[in-house]
């Protein structure tokens, strides 16, 4: 039988941070960790950066789900939605959802026991603000491309993060990828407080369904996450990995 290291407590969800680049001098073990078909898709990256970085996320998802678990890291068998999303296999998962989100330097692993998680971190790239107005117009809602819209050239920057952030966690935890038109549902914008989901006209019983929270990120990141059907107000643990520190410890 399956024996893990790591516990989430109901009520709570834990997100790992990882710096690819503390990681990145163990690629050679965490490389070991991945299935046949993650490694050949690594091998298929053209860019050695993109090779590198999916082969440590990879291996430090299994590490992950391996001490969540109780199942060694290599034996972990994931699957995939009709949209990519990956997940865990029913008799594997006990319980536990996951997703996770890669930017520049740095990713993000959110694991939930109550519902389905979803999970994004972006970083914040240097446009003009006319650009993401213009970006804002062609991709977001027209709630929130007026949202910002309305704002000083201050804070386009920050609200335009802020929205893809949580738009991006959105369609993540509900697994589709871009075949959900990011026009189709709003959040809100602003970044002084909570943020909400506004409207979902694709699926209206979600607004009482799905959450979601900004999570703390490096400077110059931005990262939200969204729960679905999660039980009361979820307590959110944070970790950062390290190759000295295993979770549960
Ligand atoms: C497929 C998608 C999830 C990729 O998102 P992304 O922001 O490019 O990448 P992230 O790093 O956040 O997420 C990628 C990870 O999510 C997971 N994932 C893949 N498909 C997924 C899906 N349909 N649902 C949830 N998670 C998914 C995988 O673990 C993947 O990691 P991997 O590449 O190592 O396998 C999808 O949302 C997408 O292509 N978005 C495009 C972003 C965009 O153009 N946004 C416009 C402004 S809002």
């Amino acid at each position: 039988m399956a024996t893990s290291s790591a516990t989430i407590q109901t009520g709570e969800v834990h997100v790992w941070s990882l710096r690819f680049s503390d990681a990145e001098s163990d690629i050679a073990n965490l490389s070991q960790l991945l299935s046949d078909d993650e490694q050949a898709r690594a091998v298929r990256f053209i860019s050695d950066c993109d090779r590198i970085r999916f082969t440590v996320a990879r291996g430090v998802l299994r590490q992950l789900l391996s001490a969540y678990t109780g199942h060694p890291a290599r034996s972990i068998q994931l699957i995939y939605g009709r949209h990519g999303r990956p997940a865990l296999t029913a008799s594997q998962a006990h319980g536990i959802n996951f997703n996770l989100s890669h930017s520049g330097e740095h990713a993000l692993f959110a694991l939930s026991r109550e519902g389905d998680v979803g999970v994004d971190i972006e970083r914040i790239r240097p446009y003009s603000s006319a650009y993401r107005l213009r970006l804002a117009k062609r991709f977001f809602s027209e709630l929130e491309f007026s949202a910002i819209q309305g704002l000083s050239a201050s804070k386009v920057e920050q609200a335009f993060f802020a929205c893809w952030t949580r738009k991006e966690a959105y369609i993540k935890v509900h697994g589709r990828g871009l075949s959900l038109p990011l026009s189709q549902f709003s959040v809100s914008v602003n970044t002084m407080s909570a943020p909400q989901l506004l409207a979902t006209p694709w699926c209206p019983s979600d607004l009482k369904l799905t959450r979601l929270w900004d999570l703390a990120a490096p400077r110059g990141y931005r990262a939200a996450i969204a729960l679905k059907t999660f039980a009361g107000d979820p307590e959110f643990r944070l970790f950062e990995w390290s190759d000295k520190v295993s979770p549960g410890l």
